[in-house]
């Protein structure tokens, strides 16, 4: 039986019992009697070994098949003798369909991810980033089925938009207006200032108070200017938003949603865990059988912080009641104390964007994060103030004004009910899948202070 990486590589399969494969070489080694050629196509981690005798009437050819070339070769799939593979290609003729100059940036293995980011063109077909980007995008269809399975609406919200749902000011501004213009945004494209959006989730909630269960899933835009590891100004998020939930049933879900994904991750991508577990971070497999294996933690945030506090730790950053958790707390309780992801609820008021639901206390909103070791938060979400007075009360003590909101504090005049959601930041999820430590090496072209290039 042909293995199921070679059957990705072959092109074809001939009745005459022949194959061809094509794809870019990665090495080519001579020797006396024969050359070996290593060709990748990228649809699978694992190359095709090509065995090409010198006395064929192609043999000529060899000497101008570099590394990153792309050839064609007709031959018999034999087993190998090497032990390395399983199959190897005995060729018959091979053709060079597009040469590579020997200025080819990837010829040996080995280079940093730094280095690679300056190529980002051509690092998808490194064993790394290959590796990543089937990850993703089998996740990404993973994240679809997850949803549909439990009979979620894919909405598609919007990217231009006017509203800025978080409330944070970390929006860019979408103008057709021409570089230092004093016009007024009345004069501008859309009539109004309008900018990219940081979240589908006030949209969210327009379709899930009509259809019940919904989710997005697309491209989000922060401004905000931190140069983490884990921060990008473009990255995907998938934002579930669910009718007659409360923070509970929304904490579970979010649950079930990532351990999915694992099980997924588990089923189609072993492969490319073992290359990541050897390679990127030898704890990855144990860390996400783990995850999947055991029941999240849940602590409100008062516990979390009581937990800090008692932790004897020296934090960077004070913790005390009323400042937001940073990275360095949220990696604590997740990698040392509780050793497994953990979901914090329950947020200071004065933490949280006025959406968020009241709690009786009159201090904290029904709000969880879950973090998860290596990484800190990977969802933010919230039950959603349903009742109209809070709601309107809160945009006020946040300085927004109700009249902008109007459309979506209508949702809470005609037919109000509990409804809750989560965002889950897809670029993270693919950070914790793979155990990849820059969120620039999972997106294609990352986009970040300074870096918008390709
Ligand atoms: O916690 P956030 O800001 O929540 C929201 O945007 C809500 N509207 C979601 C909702 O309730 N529907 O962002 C959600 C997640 C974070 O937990 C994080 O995983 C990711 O989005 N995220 C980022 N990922 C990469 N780069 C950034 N700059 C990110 N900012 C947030
Ligand atoms: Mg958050």
């Amino acid at each position: 039986m042909i293995s199921p990486d070679i059957r990705n590589l072959l092109a074809r399969t001939s009745p005459e019992g022949g194959v061809t494969a094509q794809g870019w070489v990665r090495t080519r080694r001579d020797s006396k009697a024969c050359t070996f050629i290593e060709i990748n196509d990228g649809s699978c981690l694992r190359g095709l070994q090509v065995v090409a005798d010198n006395s064929l009437s192609c043999a000529g050819l060899y000497p101008k098949i570099l590394t990153g070339a792309s050839i064609r070769v007709m031959g018999d799939l034999v087993a190998s003798p090497g032990g390395k593979q399983a199959f190897e290609l005995l060729a018959k003729d091979l053709e060079i369909i597009g040469e590579a100059d020997p200025a080819y940036p990837l010829q040996k293995k080995g280079h940093t991810t730094e280095f690679l980011r300056e190529i980002a063109h051509l690092r998808p077909r490194t064993n790394l980033l290959g590796s990543v980007f089937r990850v993703r995008s089998r996740m990404a269809h993973a994240v679809n089925t997850f949803f549909q399975e439990r009979g979620f609406f894919y909405i598609h919200t919007p990217i231009i938009t006017s509203s800025d749902c978080e409330g944070a000011g970390e929006m860019f501004r979408v103008t057709t207006l021409p570089q230092g213009s004093t016009a007024k945004p009345e004069a501008d494209f859309f009539g109004k200032p309008a900018y990219l959006t940081v979240s589908g989730q006030l949209q969210g909630e327009v379709f899930a108070c009509a259809m019940g269960k919904i989710y997005t899933f697309g491209p989000t835009f922060r401004a905000e200017n931190s140069n983490t590891a884990r921060h990008a100004a473009e990255f995907w998020m998938i934002e579930p938003e669910m009718a007659f939930y409360d923070l509970e049933a929304d904490m579970t879900l979010a649950e079930e949603h990532i351990k999915y994904l694992l099980r997924v991750l588990f089923e189609t991508c072993g492969e490319e865990l073992e290359f990541f577990n050897k390679f990127v971070d030898k704890e990855l497999i144990a860390r996400l059988q783990h995850t999947l294996d055991s029941p999240f933690q849940r602590v409100t945030y008062t516990e979390a912080v009581d937990l800090l506090l008692k932790s004897g730790r020296k934090f960077e950053y004070p913790v005390e009641w009323g400042q937001n958790l940073q990275s360095e707390h949220e990696r604590f309780l997740a990698e040392e104390h509780f050793k497994s992801p953990v979901t914090v609820y329950n947020y200071p008021r004065s933490l949280k964007p006025f959406y968020m639901r009241q709690n009786d206390d009159g201090r904290t909103v029904a709000a969880m994060d879950v973090l998860v070791p290596g990484i800190g938060e990977i969802i933010g979400g919230s039950q959603r103030e349903e009742r109209l007075e809070l709601l309107e009360a809160a945009m006020i003590a946040q300085g927004l004004n109700p009249e902008t909101y109007r459309w979506y504090s209508d949702l809470r005049r005609y037919g109000t009910v509990p409804h809750s959601g989560y965002g889950l930041g897809f670029e993270r999820f693919l950070m914790f899948a793979t155990g990849v430590g820059n969120i620039r090496d999972v997106i294609p072209f990352a986009r970040t202070p300074g870096h918008a290039d390709f």
